[in-house]
């Protein structure tokens, strides 16, 4: 399939998209990867999964950055879900400067990929395809390894430009939800999706 010819096509302007788009509420994550040898990462919203057979995750990331020239020549990034309490990490790896810095992680030892401690989880992935979509660079990753770390996890969020928190007991009824998937939501759109 070709790509479609965008030239002509009537698009909005970006403020109104930005104005839109940081509506959609997002978990924040890290990704990490090695270029020659030393770890580099990002924050970064633009996560989401693929498929659970195989195990698939989409990422995207600004063309040329550190991060990205480290997951096209290893071939390998990480993921990791950041905690609440783990938002120094997101304002660190979002600034100019040291990401790393104060970070406790170790690393896979095939791939050399960073791998984060203080998170609510992770995965490891092998990159499949690498798509440049216009300023930035969409990866594809096989998902190697993953890892569930909290048992009670209270997730960052980000919402119309600030960090946010999940409440769930803020929403009437909410503390009896059954989660997505349970068989009160049968029939419903998207029910089967896991
Ligand atoms: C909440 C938040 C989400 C972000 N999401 C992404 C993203 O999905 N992809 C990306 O390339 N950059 C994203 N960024 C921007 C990068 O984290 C930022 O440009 C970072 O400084 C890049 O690292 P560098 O300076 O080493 O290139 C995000 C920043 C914030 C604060």
């Amino acid at each position: 399939m070709s790509p479609p010819d965008s030239g002509n096509v009537p698009t909005v302007e970006t403020e109104r998209f930005r104005q839109v788009i940081r509506h959609l509420a997002a978990g924040v994550t890290i990704i990490t990867s090695s270029l020659g040898g030393e770890p580099v990462g990002l924050t970064a919203t633009a996560v989401c999964s693929i498929s659970a057979t195989p195990p698939m995750l989409l990422v995207s990331v600004t063309a040329g950055c550190r991060t990205a020239l480290g997951m096209e020549k290893s071939g390998a990034f990480a993921v990791h879900m950041l905690r609440h309490a783990g938002r120094r990490y997101a304002e660190q790896f979002a600034a100019r400067g040291h990401h790393f810095a104060g970070v406790e992680m170790g690393h896979d030892p095939d791939t050399k990929v960073p791998l984060l401690h203080d998170v609510l989880g992770w995965f490891l992935c092998a990159v499949e395809q690498v798509v440049p979509a216009a300023d930035h660079v969409l990866f594809v990753g096989r998902v190697l390894q993953c890892e569930l770390k909290d048992k009670a996890p209270d997730p960052l969020l980000y919402f119309d430009r600030s960090y946010r928190k999940l409440a769930p007991g803020a929403e009437p009824g909410a503390e009896n939800l059954e989660p997505w998937g349970s068989p009160q939501d049968a029939g419903l759109p998207g029910w089967g999706w896991p």
